[in-house]
C-alpha cells in the first residue's frame, strides 16, 4: 500500500479539462490497488498572471516541493502569442517550474497504439512497430543561456550554452533506458556547426565505453528529423539538447498520430512532473472534445517512474488500449470512417476508460 501525495496544476486552456480525467484516473487506481492518495492543486502560467501577477507563484513552487508527485496540465494563452514585447508570459513559469524543482531529464516516449495506424499521416506499413524514448535535456541550452536586446532593441541574441556536467546526467539516464531496451542509443546534435554540440558529441563519446552492451550512434538534427519520418523504426532511444528536443518530439508526435496521445515526464533532482505534450489548444478549450488520453497516459508514468507502481502503470495502459480496441475515439484520433456515437468528448472518454479500471 503507498501512500502519496499528488499536486495537480493544470495550468491554461485545456489543461483543466485533461487533467481532471487524469485524476479520476489516480483515484480509481488508489481505490483498486489499495493505495492512499491525497491531492492538492496549484496555479501556473495564464490563470497565475491573472491571480497573481506571477506565472509561479511562490504558493506553488511550495506545494510543489511538498508533494511526491505533479500532474501538470499545460501552459499558454494566445495573448502573448501575438505580442512579443509582454514582459510577463505564462511559459516563463513553466521555464521556472523545471529549473527550481532541478527537472533535467524530460522523458517522451513515443508509443504508437495499433488502433491508431491510420491516424497518422505517415504510411502504416513505415509507422508499424515504431516505439521511440526521447529523453530531452530540460534545463540547459537556448532555454537558460544568455540574451539579450543590443542596439536600440534592433538586434537581439540567445546562447546556445552546456556544460559536461548537464550534458553527462542526462547521457546516463538515456543510456541506462537503453540497456532495457534494444541496447541502442541515438544522439542528436549539430556538431558540425555548434561549439557546443561538440562539447556534447564529446561527453557521449567518454562516456559511452561505461557502457559497452549499447551501441551508439551520432545524427546531426537535420539528418535526425529527416530520417524520424523517412524510417521511424530505426529510432530507439534518443538523447539530445533541449532545443533540438523540443522541435524533435513535436514532429515524433505525428507518428503516434496526434499530439492528444502523448505524455511525458520530467525527472531530476526532486519532485517528478508529468504532463501531455500537447499544449493549452485555446481554439478547442471549454468546448468539452480535447482528448484526455495524454494526461491519462501521464498519469501512468506517474505510478511508474515516481512511485514504481509498474503493475497500475500497466492497467492504464491496458485501458487505453482496450477503448481504442472497441473503436472509441476523440476528435482528433478519429477519421472519416469513425461511425459518429463512437466519438467522444473529453468525459466521456474519461468514463468508457473507468470501465476498464
Ligand atoms: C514543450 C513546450 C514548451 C517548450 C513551451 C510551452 C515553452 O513546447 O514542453 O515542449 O518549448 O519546452
Ligand atoms: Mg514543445
Amino acid at each position: 500500500m503507498a501512500k502519496k501525495h499528488i499536486l495537480i496544476v493544470p495550468g491554461d486552456g485545456i489543461g483543466q479539462e485533461v487533467t481532471t480525467v487524469g485524476k479520476q484516473v489516480l483515484d480509481r487506481i488508489a481505490e483498486k490497488f489499495g493505495h492512499e492518495f491525497t491531492y492538492d492543486e496549484a496555479l501556473i502560467g495564464h490563470v497565475a498572471i491573472e491571480a497573481t501577477g506571477d506565472p509561479l507563484p511562490e504558493e506553488t513552487l511550495v506545494k510543489m516541493r511538498a508533494s511526491d508527485a505533479i500532474l501538470f496540465g499545460a501552459v499558454g494563452h494566445p495573448k502573448y502569442d501575438n505580442d512579443p514585447s509582454a514582459k510577463v508570459r505564462p511559459e516563463q513559469g513553466l521555464l521556472k517550474m523545471r529549473k527550481e524543482l532541478g527537472l533535467y531529464a524530460n522523458l517522451r516516449p513515443i508509443k504508437l497504439f495499433d488502433e491508431l495506424l491510420e491516424a497518422s499521416s505517415i504510411k502504416p506499413e513505415i509507422l508499424k512497430g515504431s516505439d521511440i524514448l526521447f529523453f530531452r535535456e530540460l534545463t540547459g541550452d537556448v532555454y537558460f543561456g544568455k540574451r539579450e536586446r543590443l542596439d536600440d532593441g534592433n538586434t537581439a541574441y540567445d546562447t546556445m550554452i552546456y556544460s559536461k556536467y548537464e550534458v553527462e546526467r542526462i547521457a546516463r539516464k538515456a543510456f541506462e533506458a537503453a540497456r532495457t531496451r534494444s541496447k541502442k542509443l541515438m544522439s542528436v546534435d549539430k556538431a558540425n556547426v555548434l561549439e557546443s554540440s561538440r562539447l556534447w558529441r564529446e561527453v557521449i563519446q567518454k562516456i559511452a565505453p561505461e557502457y559497452p552492451d549499447v551501441e551508439v550512434e551520432h545524427q546531426f538534427i537535420d539528418a535526425a528529423a529527416m530520417l524520424l519520418i523517412k524510417d521511424p523504426r530505426r529510432f530507439d532511444v534518443v538523447v539530445t539538447g533541449n532545443l533540438f528536443g523540443d522541435i524533435l518530439t513535436d514532429e515524433a508526435s505525428q507518428i503516434a498520430g496526434s499530439m492528444g496521445m502523448l505524455a511525458s515526464a520530467s525527472v531530476g533532482d526532486s519532485t517528478g512532473v508529468y504532463e501531455p505534450i500537447h499544449g493549452s489548444a485555446h481554439d478547442i478549450t471549454g468546448k468539452g472534445v480535447a482528448n484526455p488520453l495524454a494526461s491519462v497516459l501521464s498519469a501512468a508514468l506517474l505510478l511508474d517512474i515516481s512511485f514504481g507502481l509498474k503493475a497500475e502503470a500497466d492497467a492504464i495502459i491496458a485501458a487505453v488500449d482496450k477503448v481504442l480496441k472497441d473503436g472509441f475515439r476523440t476528435r482528433d484520433i478519429a477519421n472519416s470512417e469513425t461511425p459518429a456515437d463512437k466519438i467522444l468528448g473529453t468525459d466521456a472518454m474519461g468514463a468508457e476508460l473507468l470501465k476498464h479500471l
